[in-house]
């Protein structure tokens, strides 16, 4: 039977980081996978985090199982995380959430749980978005449809295309939307600009699931939310997948929720009681050890002030890196702007270097970032951001485009 299975091509993002630890140049550079690097370039053990972690292992009695919807303490954090302190949707009951092990998990259960018993056929996504949504929603049988999110004249949202697209489409239709950083623009509405997507998803019934990996590394934990307090506040349902890997660096911990916010309390709890039968037939229970940590952090006055603290100087970090790098680069190239980047927001930016550009990047540099010309901007420090503008610069030299 094997001799008739195809070879699958590596995955976009981790294949190319597979690439990166084979080359054996100790100058490369890593602007890959979504993973924060500090000034050294590795990626931090959160304070909070190595606290909460030693806590655990003292506290530690055994390793059972966890129910199939996670650790109740976590899932009941949750909530309050998207939706602030005592929203009246969770003080009503209408909002509850699952662990999921990471975010794909959680966009995964979303995906079965439209395909299966949501009656949805078809899912909207961003063009471009995160490589995986398509195989992920592939993988749960719904049709992908894609609508326009980046006008590459000025890099910016293609906010008229967008609501051309959303007017065209069906009543009943799923749409995944990038609540905060999108992935892999860095491009956001404004809160003005979502205002109108969400009375356009009002008018054609549509049904949206936010994605919200990046919740802390637009403005704040709180101003990341808006978009879905102000969707959940108009009374609608919805379905969010967080994911904590990026902003409490639990990446290898596979910490994420799946949530739902339906209309009553007995909506909330259906569709709970779907997920649950989901969950059991993928991965039955999920890992404890991660929530635990987000867990004893939320909980804890000081650890959670804590958390915020480094997330905030992780962000202005990030921010910090991208206004080094255009200033780098434009002492380089000054007929090329790549002003863009210090607009977009987040981890990452759609750099505008091209695929073929990014295949010279890393055969003649060992620079590696994603053919479709992302970056991962927090893989950018003060010792790789010269030879990086060097080996950009050198690649684009004597290009009149990016191309
Ligand atoms: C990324 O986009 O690089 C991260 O979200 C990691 C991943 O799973 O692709």
């Amino acid at each position: 039977m094997f001799e008739s299975i195809a070879l699958n091509p590596p995955d976009a993002i981790f294949g190319l980081s597979e690439e990166f630890n084979r080359d054996p140049n100790p100058t490369k550079i890593n602007l890959t996978v979504g993973m924060y690097q500090d000034e050294s370039g590795q990626t931090p053990i959160m304070r909070c985090v190595r606290k909460a972690a030693r806590q655990l292992f003292d506290e530690a009695q055994s390793h059972v199982y966890l129910p199939i919807d996670g650790l109740g303490s976590y899932n009941r954090l949750i909530p309050d995380l998207i939706l602030g302190h005592r929203h009246s949707a969770v003080d009503a009951g209408r909002v509850l959430s699952a662990q999921t092990p990471g975010g794909t998990a959680a966009l995964r259960i979303a995906g079965d749980l439209l395909k299966q018993v949501g009656g949805v056929r078809k899912i909207w996504m961003s063009d471009p978005s995160w490589a995986n949504h398509v195989s992920i929603f592939h993988g749960a049988s719904l049709e992908i449809l894609r609508y326009p999110w980046l006008d590459r004249s000025n890099a910016a949202l293609d906010f008229g295309q967008l609501m051309e697209t959303i007017a065209k489409m069906d009543a009943g239709d799923a749409i995944l939307l990038h609540t905060v950083c999108h992935n892999p623009t860095g491009v956001d509405p404004t809160p003005e600009q979502w205002r109108t997507i969400f009375d356009a998803l009002e008018r054609q019934r549509l049904f949206p699931i936010f994605d919200f990996a990046y919740q802390g590394f637009g403005i704040s934990v709180d101003a990341d939310a808006q978009p879905i307090r102000e969707f959940c506040d108009r009374g609608h349902e919805a379905l969010i997948c967080s994911s904590f890997s990026k902003n409490f660096n639990l990446y290898g911990e596979r910490v994420g929720a799946i949530t739902v916010v339906g209309r009553s309390t007995v909506n909330a709890l259906a569709v709970m009681s779907q997920f649950k039968s989901i969950i059991r037939t993928m991965y039955s229970t999920p890992p404890t050890h991660g929530a635990a940590i987000v867990a004893k952090v939320l909980f804890d006055d000081v650890l959670r002030r804590d958390w915020l603290t480094e997330l905030e100087s992780i962000r202005i970090r990030i921010g910090e890196l991208r206004e080094m790098f255009v200033v780098a680069i434009k002492q380089r190239l000054p007929e090329i702007s790549f002003e863009h980047i210090r607009r977009q927001r987040g981890m990452f930016s759609q750099s505008g270097i091209s695929g073929e550009a990014a295949d010279r990047l890393k055969e003649d540099h060992s620079v590696y970032l994603l053919r479709s010309g992302r970056i991962n901007v927090a893989g950018i420090n003060a010792t790789n951001l010269d030879p990086l503008c060097d080996a950009i610069a050198a690649v684009l030299t004597n290009r009149k485009s990016m191309a």
